[in-house]
């Protein structure tokens, strides 16, 4: 645009303006209407030098015609603003309106059952101490469950576990009574010295009530090593019944097992003083014919081992009164342990 000043041209750019604003539809669009016009490089701009152009009488009157084209514009422009920021916020909010009676999508957090809190707790203190954890088959060989464990052939320490055996006869295959079965797995495989635990399901054919389940869980401690003695079983038990039951204080008792000697119950003082004593573990010294079976030397070599039944511990610590409730699976017992402690 040459630089000649020009009112009526600028009245009709005015009118032009104000049209487009009205018809700008968004804060962007406006802000592109101010710049054709009144930007550094709008029209208006480009105009304003001509002023300088004019007599020194009538650029006064040409800068007052400017400052009111300014005014008029500058007015339409922030009505138009307005109106333009109050709709954008409208559908701003509009877009972000939740509708609170749909139904619920999320799922809520799961539960875990009981047992798996205890014996993940369990195999917590173990790989604390440094322990390494293993496990073994549950469809067992009738040697790992009984012959190597020092149980003779048709001793009745076998009855003592009422044992599922598994067909054919010849297989000699049971399902393991007990994770006992595990330490001489754990013997033949590991290196020595070995501290090792393992968690496993084992099945005897008791019925099903209140304190028994064909089907339970146990934990199996097992360490050889040089000099063990009866009072390294004893601290290991005590740790773990101190980390499961807080202050528990534990005694162990005479018992018979075929695969430990001298073997023991431990008891546990729940409750500190004033307490119960309730049964927590078979316990005792690796008998030197389970280290032999294993082909570990006993003269060299002593062990201890202690076993754990998961489902007591599980009742003893959240208080669960009949076996039927952990075996059910009824998903609202489960929920009331949550994700433990
Ligand atoms: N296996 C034994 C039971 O099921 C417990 C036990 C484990 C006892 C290890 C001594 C040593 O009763």
């Amino acid at each position: 645009m040459n630089a000649v000043f020009d009112p009526q041209a600028l009245s009709s750019f005015l009118e032009e303006g104000k049209k487009e604003i009205e018809a700008a539809g968004s804060s962007q669009e406006l802000e592109a209407v101010r710049s054709k016009y009144f930007g550094s490089q709008g029209l208006f701009s480009l105009a304003s030098k001509s002023i300088g152009a004019l007599q020194k009488g009538e650029r006064k009157e040409a800068g007052e015609f400017f400052g009111k084209c300014k005014k008029e514009f500058d007015s339409a422009f922030l009505k138009r603003k307005e109106r333009v920021e109050e709709e954008e916020e409208k559908a701003k909010l509009e877009g972000e309106k939740v509708d609170m009676t749909l139904p619920f999508t999320r799922f809520p957090m799961g539960s875990l059952h009981p047992v798996t809190l205890a014996s993940r707790q369990i195999e917590s203190f173990f790989t604390s101490l440094g322990w390494s954890l293993g496990e073994g088959p549950e469809v067992e060989h009738a040697w790992y469950n009984f012959d190597a464990l020092n149980f003779p052939p048709d001793h009745p320490a076998r009855q003592m576990q009422d044992t599922f055996y598994m067909l054919p006869e010849e297989s000699r295959l049971v399902l393991r009574t007990q994770t006992s079965s595990t330490q001489v797995r754990e013997m033949l495989s590991k290196p020595l010295p070995l501290y090792a635990a393992s968690i496993g399901r084992v099945f005897r054919s008791d019925p099903l009530d209140a304190f028994h389940s064909p089907v339970f869980h146990q934990c199996e401690g097992l360490a050889v090593d040089r000099g063990l003695s009866v009072s390294d079983l004893k601290g290991v038990l005590g740790s773990l019944a101190s980390r499961l039951f807080k202050e528990a204080e534990i005694r162990l008792r005479p018992s018979y097992f075929p695969f430990t000697e001298p073997s023991f119950e431990m008891d546990m003082l729940l409750g500190g003083k004033g307490g119960k004593w309730v049964e927590l573990a078979g316990a005792g010294m690796v008998h030197p014919n389970v280290l032999k079976s294993a082909g570990i030397d006993p003269e060299k070599y002593t062990g201890f081992a202690f076993g754990v039944g998961i489902e007591r511990v599980a009742m003893l610590k959240y208080g669960i009164k009949d076996m039927h409730d952990l075996v059910e699976g009824d998903e609202r017992f489960s929920r009331q342990f949550a994700m433990g402690e």
